[in-house]
C-alpha cells in the first residue's frame, strides 16, 4: 500500500511510519525538518520517500501534496498527523494563532485535498490525529482543545460526505490522551503512554479500519467520562 503520512519527522507520525514501513509499505513522510525526515528515510531507503513542507502555506501544501500523488499513481492511506500546541495560560494571540493555523487549517486542507483523491480514485482511507482533548476545554491552552473538537468534527462529516457518495473511503478518528513526544515539553503527565506503544495501538486501529479510537486502550475510560459527564 502506500501511505502519505503528514507530520512524521518526530513522535507519533515517526513511529508510526516505522510500523508501516516494517510491513513493507511505501510512505511518504511530510514535515519541515528535512534533515529528521532524511535520517528517518535512512533507515530504509526503499520504503520512505520524503516530502519537506509547511501544512500552514496553502499553495505549497496542495503542490507538494499533488507531486506525492503523482509519485505514487494511488494513495491508500493519508493521515493528517501534523500538529502543535503548547501552554498558553497568558492567552498570547500569536499562540493561539499558530495553534489554529496548524491544527485546524492545514488538517483542514490536507484533509480535503485526500478526500478529493480518494473520490477520484475511487477509494481510500482518511486517518485524522485528533486527542481526549477534543472532548473538553482548557484553560492552558484554549487554541488547542478547540483545535482537536473541530478536527474530530470535521472528521465525522467527512465520513458522512463518503458515505452519502456510497464511496469505500473510511474516516478514522484517533483520539490519544498524553503520549512521550516532544509536545509534552519534558512533562509527564498521568498515564504518559510511550510512543511505540501508542504508534503500534493507531497503526492496527487503522488496519482495522476503525472509525474512532482512544490511544491507548485505557484512555478510552477516560474519553467515556468526559464524553457522559465533562463540560
Ligand atoms: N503526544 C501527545 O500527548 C498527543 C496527544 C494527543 C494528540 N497528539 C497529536 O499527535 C500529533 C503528533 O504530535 P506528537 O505528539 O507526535 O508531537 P511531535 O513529536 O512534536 O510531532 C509533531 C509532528 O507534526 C509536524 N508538524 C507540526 N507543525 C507542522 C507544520 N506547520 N507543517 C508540517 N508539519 C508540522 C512536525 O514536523 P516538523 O516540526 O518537522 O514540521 C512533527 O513531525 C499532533 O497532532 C498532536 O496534537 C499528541
Amino acid at each position: 500500500m502506500n501511505i502519505i503520512i503528514l507530520g512524521a519527522s518526530s513522535g507519533i507520525g515517526l513511529e508510526l511510519a516505522r510500523c508501516f514501513a516494517k510491513a513493507n509499505h511505501t510512505v511518504y513522510i511530510t514535515g519541515r525538518r528535512a534533515d529528521l525526515l532524511n535520517n528517518l528515510q535512512a533507515e530504509s531507503p526503499d520504503r520512505y520517500k520524503v516530502k519537506v513542507f509547511d501544512v500552514t502555506e496553502p499553495a505549497t501544501s496542495e503542490r507538494c501534496f499533488q507531486e506525492m500523488v503523482a509519485d505514487l499513481g494511488t494513495v491508500d492511506i493519508v493521515v493528517v498527523n501534523a500538529g502543535w500546541g503548547t501552554i498558553n495560560k497568558s492567552l498570547d494571540w500569536s499562540i493561539e494563532q499558530g495553534v489554529l493555523q496548524t491544527n485546524v487549517m492545514g488538517a483542514a486542507h490536507l484533509s480535503v485535498l485526500a478526500m478529493h483523491q480518494f473520490l477520484r480514485q475511487g477509494s481510500g482511507h482518511l486517518v485524522g490525529i485528533s486527542s481526549v482533548a477534543a472532548l473538553l476545554g482548557n484553560s492552558y491552552n484554549p487554541a488547542y482543545n478547540a483545535s482537536k473538537a473541530f478536527l474530530s468534527n470535521y472528521l465525522s462529516g467527512l465520513r458522512k460526505l463518503a458515505k452519502a457518495k456510497r464511496m469505500p473511503i473510511a474516516v478514522t478518528d484517533i483520539r490519544p490522551g498524553y503520549v512521550d513526544t516532544a509536545i509534552l515539553g519534558g512533562t509527564k503527565p498521568f498515564w504518559t503512554q510511550p510512543v511505540e506503544k501508542a504508534a503500534q495501538q493507531i497503526y492496527a486501529a487503522i488496519q482495522a479500519k476503525r472509525k474512532v479510537v482512544y490511544i491507548t486502550r485505557r484512555w478510552s475510560l477516560v474519553g467515556f467520562l468526559l464524553r457522559h459527564f465533562g463540560s
